[in-house]
């Protein structure tokens, strides 16, 4: 495998001879051929070829084979959101009647699509908290268990997940293992290394950078044997009478079948392509990730180390720190740094935390994320407002959290920033 930094830079498009430097923008919903024959070939799968961008797209392709790279799988695909992502990672392996085993500690989006969109959809979950016991991981499975779910630093609790321990456990039930690596990347993190066969992304945050361009990633490690547990996996290993009676492991192998069945069936029916053009842009961040990320995680270690030392501040969570609970798990898992977002609590409660807030001048309030610019979110008092105090606390966000996503800013300026909006409170 080519060096990390070189895949950020070159992977996915290698243009031949007088072909452009950058990847082309296909925007193009349709391809023309010369026969029907030919295009038929197409759509029977028996040669690879572009026909319609529902289905596929060369410049969403090359993108996706370079974050395929990154992680180091086999094959991978765009989607318009990392909600799209998270929904067909899944959807392409259970339906009605089955069950998935997934943490508690998720993005809160991720969790209502399961715990609402996808059990109206008859899928059941159980959610287990990320340091369970063996005993209670063991519980949560079901015969109808067909995969089990996590976050590798979870948004926006920051808890980091022992892949290997939740890929054990879900590999001694016969079903593979998906991760939600959006916030480490694969600069910091590549799950398919610790045993996770299925990797997502919302390309959203830092992939994209910039704040430019909503989409997500799934990407396959082609390691989990679905013809040793066949029965389980009907879909991929017996043939799909809705495209042409194809049988998804025996003719693309165990490399190829999660994600062609995923193109071929769920992009087919629900149409949830990334646009060519925002491709395009996800690429332009994905050439510079490996030198953000190695500064977010500066600026989100230094940021963390000043406010725990800061006398407004009661608590602080991030994985870099000695004193955090996910510090252990962390060496191992995320011996560079995990990412720039850093959690803690303003003393005073929701009121001294709306003065913060109010005193920013560089950071940004904002919803988002993982973004080149740092950006600060108070969900007491925005994204969680119509809330009280003790429902707040039942939901696992006090009323006194900010959630800082240190951006790529110099370090000084960000940390003066936030010092003097604490000493405004
Ligand atoms: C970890 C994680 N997964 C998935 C999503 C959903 O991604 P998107 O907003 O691109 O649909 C988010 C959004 O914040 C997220 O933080």
């Amino acid at each position: 495998m080519a060096n990390i930094d070189t895949i950020c830079v070159q992977g996915g498009y290698h243009p031949g001879d007088a072909e452009p430097r950058q990847i082309p923008i296909y925007q193009s919903t349709t391809w023309k051929y010369e026969t029907s024959e030919h295009m038929g070939r197409l759509f029977d799968l028996q040669e690879s070829g572009y026909f319609y961008t529902r289905l596929q797209n060369p410049t969403n392709d090359a993108v996706a084979a370079k974050i395929a790279e990154l992680e180091g799988g086999t094959a991978g695909m765009l989607t318009s959101s990392g909600q799209a992502a998270n929904f067909f990672a899944i959807f392409n392996i259970a339906g009605c009647g089955d069950h998935i085993v997934s943490s508690t500690s998720i993005y809160g989006g991720t969790f209502n699509l399961f715990a609402v969109t996808m059990k109206r959809m008859g899928i059941d979950f159980t959610f287990v908290d990320p340091n369970c016991t063996d005993e209670e991981l063991e519980a949560a499975f079901k015969p109808n268990t067909k995969a089990v779910f996590g976050e590798t630093i979870a948004n926006p609790a920051l808890t980091v997940l022992d892949i290997e321990r939740f890929a054990k456990a879900a590999h001694a039930h016969g079903v593979p293992l998906i991760v939600d690596n959006t916030f480490p990347t694969p600069i910091n993190c590549r799950p398919i290394e610790w045993g996770a066969d299925i990797v997502t992304h919302s390309t959203t945050k830092y992939m994209d950078g910039h704040g430019a361009a909503v989409g997500g990633a799934i990407v396959d490690s082609g390691k989990f044997d679905w013809d040793a547990h066949a029965d389980k996996f009907p879909g991929l290993t017996t043939p799909d009478d809705s495209y042409h009676g194809v049988t998804y492991t025996k003719q693309f192998g165990l490399e190829g079948a999660f994600i062609t069945k995923a193109t071929a069936q769920l992009m087919r029916d629900f149409g949830s392509i990334q646009s060519p053009q925002n491709a395009f842009l996800l690429n332009m961040g994905l050439e510079s990730l490996h030198v953000r990320m190695a500064q977010h995680v500066k600026n989100g270690q230094a940021m963390a180390e000043f406010l725990q030392n800061h006398p407004k501040v009661t608590w602080v969570r991030y994985s870099g720190l000695p004193t955090d609970p996910y510090y252990e798990v962390a060496k191992k898992y995320l011996p560079n740094g995990g990412c720039g977002v850093v959690s803690f609590g303003v003393e005073g409660g929701r009121p001294a935390a709306e003065k913060f807030m109010a005193g920013l001048k560089m950071a940004q309030i904002a919803t988002h994320v993982a973004d080149a610019r740092t950006c600060c979110l108070h969900p007491a008092s925005s994204t969680h407002r119509q809330m009280t105090d003790e429902e707040l606390l039942a939901a696992g966000v006090s009323p006194d959290l900010v959630r800082l996503s240190c951006g790529i800013e110099g370090t000084e300026d960000l940390i003066a920033d936030v010092a003097q909006a604490l000493d405004a409170i």
